[in-house]
């Protein structure tokens, strides 16, 4: 086994793990949208970049991709999200929308992106996250498409990232406490 790097404490999700959720869900979800046209694709950046790209390339349907980054005060304000930082190339009215996190951890982000491209009058509006960390707090957002649940831990790679790094790790991460306290 590689030695891990410095930063972290154990591998939380190996790689093997992953790709085979990726598999799953990219298989539930040509198995939903078999004969209904091509599905929009809205990755949420940065993380989801990578989660995205392995889930699209395991897609059996048509689909597009395209990507959103919405920027935030910090976590832990009451507010969250604040404003988009990139949108979409095109209009999304009367299609089909997925939108692919990597995680949702407090649920601001999907909310806020899902509120707003409610209004955009899609077709279909759909929600996907490799990982949900538990809360207590109940969500407002369906998941339609989820790949697992991990604890309550600072997690990073395959798209997750502490302070930019770690994110193109293959596997998912706990961050040592010590990193971040
Ligand atoms: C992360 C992650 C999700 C969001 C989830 O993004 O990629 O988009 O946090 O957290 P929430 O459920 O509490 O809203 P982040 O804002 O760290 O930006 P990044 O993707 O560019 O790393």
């Amino acid at each position: 086994m590689e030695n891990l790097h410095p930063d972290l404490a154990r591998i939380l999700v190996p790689e093997e793990t992953i790709q085979a959720h990726v598999q799953v869900l990219a298989h539930q979800i040509s198995l939903d949208y078999a004969d209904k046209g091509p599905i929009y694709l809205i990755g949420v950046l940065r993380g989801a970049f990578i989660f995205l790209a392995d889930l699209a390339r395991h897609l059996t349907v048509p689909h597009v991709v395209d990507f959103m980054s919405v920027s935030s005060y910090g976590k832990s304000t009451e507010s969250g999200v604040v404003r988009i930082v990139l949108d979409l190339r095109e209009s999304i009215e009367r299609k089909n929308v997925i939108i692919v996190e990597d995680i949702v951890d407090s649920g601001k982000t999907l909310s806020y992106l899902y509120t707003m491209l409610e209004g955009r009058n899609p077709a279909s509006l759909r929600t996907c996250t490799l990982v949900q960390k538990p809360k207590e707090v109940q969500l407002d957002v369906p998941i339609d498409y989820l790949g697992f649940k991990i604890p309550d831990v600072w997690v990073v790679g395959y798209g997750l990232d502490y302070a930019d790094r770690h994110r193109t790790l293959p596997y998912i991460a706990e961050l040592k406490a010590s990193v971040y306290t």
